[in-house]
């Protein structure tokens, strides 16, 4: 793994520089491998004949923009955040937040271990709390079978860690058996399945019934990340601005509808960075929304008070199963150059850069809604880039007609 943290992440007038002198910036900046730019120059994005590995039924390969979104710093380190995204202003956006949380520290966070629950279905288990105990009671046992289907990630210090029993349904003996495992820097998703299989029939003999799903859950409870900023009121732009940052989290805190927006505006970011790295961004999306709904209605992935030192605090927290290894990390060459990029040292690190970059993005957005509207930046950055566009039009035009 990488680990060529940027020097600094603030690269001011970024976005103004031709894209060949952004390259060029992140090359310095991130120090990449020659591999790595050589692969950015020539577009960054894969073969068909790599694409005809990947996946099936191939036809061609689909491209999106691969960008760059600077200044932010977590956990006092600097970092270049590579975000892969259609949608326009999402990277400024978030460049923007970072600029301001920059000035009053940068984000801070921390991940829970890396670990991700699998989960063993039986059906029609005749004593249901029986079996509750039995597997309690077998605990230490199930865990080594389940280990023993893993031995490389136990020889890299992970396994399995705990489980526990859920009774279903009593009337139909409907018992899961949520297997809790340590899957170090991976996502996890194949390593779990491999323990739910090793570990149903051990199961089944113990406490009888059939086995059903044998299969991870996209709810990983044990996996989340806490990331927070706090904000010297001018650098957001002002009390009233401020105070209009709180009316919004307040409104999402108390509508469902509106914390749905609120939390898209979260995954613009989430999402991004994770399709840069080659994450299973289906599976955050599902952990994501799964966990805002587990309270009491449908509740926003990150809140903002004003505390008592007239700071404005955001705090996010969600579930992260992302990794530095395996799924499509490797077989990318963009993906691989995009975490010479981000330059982090462990899963835990890149869930909570990660969610810094969701965070980033839900301020950017409830500043513009509480402040001009979200049309404004739109079409001011719309604007921005027309001129930039014409500029190089003009600047090559010039350049043509004197050679
Ligand atoms: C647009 O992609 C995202 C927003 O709608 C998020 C929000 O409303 O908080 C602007």
């Amino acid at each position: 793994m990488t680990n060529n943290h940027a020097k600094t992440s603030r690269l001011p007038g970024f976005y103004r520089h031709d894209l060949p002198r952004r390259l060029d910036l992140i090359r310095h900046a991130a120090e990449l491998s020659d591999e790595a730019a050589r692969h950015l120059e020539g577009g960054g994005g894969i073969t068909p004949n790599v694409a005809d590995v990947l996946s099936e039924n191939v036809i061609a390969t689909h491209g999106l923009p691969l960008s760059v979104a600077v200044n932010f710093r977590v956990n006092g380190r600097d970092v270049l955040v590579p975000m892969a995204v259609e949608e326009p202003s999402v990277v400024a956006a978030a460049s923007n937040a970072a600029r301001i949380a920059r000035l009053c520290g940068g984000f801070t966070g921390d991940a829970d271990a890396p670990v991700m629950t699998a989960q063993v279905q039986l059906d029609g288990v005749p004593d249901p709390h029986l079996a509750e105990a039995l597997v309690a009671a077998n605990k230490e046992a199930l865990l080594a079978r389940g280990d023993g289907a893993i031995p490389s990630m136990v020889a890299r210090g992970g396994g399995c860690r705990d489980l526990e029993v859920r009774v279903l349904c009593p009337d139909t003996g409907v018992v899961v058996v949520d297997v809790y495992v340590d899957v170090r820097d991976a996502m996890g998703a194949n390593i779990v399945d491999s323990v739910a299989e090793a570990m149903a029939p051990h199961v089944q003999e113990l406490i009888g019934g059939d086995v059903g799903l044998r299969i991870l859950t996209n709810l990983p409870l044990r996996r989340l990340v806490r990331v927070s900023v706090r904000l010297s009121l001018d650098p957001v732009g002002g009390r009233d601005l401020a105070e209009g940052i709180v009316r919004a989290s307040r409104f999402a805190e108390l509508d469902g509808r509106r914390a749905v927006t609120h939390n898209k505006g979260i995954m613009n970011g989430i999402d991004a960075v994770a399709v840069a790295l080659g994450q299973d961004w289906r599976s955050i999306e599902a952990g994501a929304h799964a966990f805002a709904g587990m309270g009491d209605g449908y509740r926003p992935l990150a809140t903002w008070r004003i505390d008592d030192d007239d700071r404005l605090v955001g705090e996010l927290v969600m579930p992260m199963a992302v990794g530095t290894v395996g799924g499509s990390t490797r077989a990318h060459g963009g993906v691989r150059a995009a975490f010479e990029i981000i330059g982090i040292r462990d899963a835990g690190e890149l869930g909570v850069v990660i969610a810094a970059a969701g965070l980033a993005s839900n301020l950017a957005a409830l500043r513009a809604l509480a402040g001009e509207g979200i049309q404004e930046g739109h079409m001011r950055l719309h604007h921005r880039k027309a001129a930039v566009t014409r500029e190089q039009a003009e600047a090559e035009a010039r350049a043509g007609s004197r050679g």
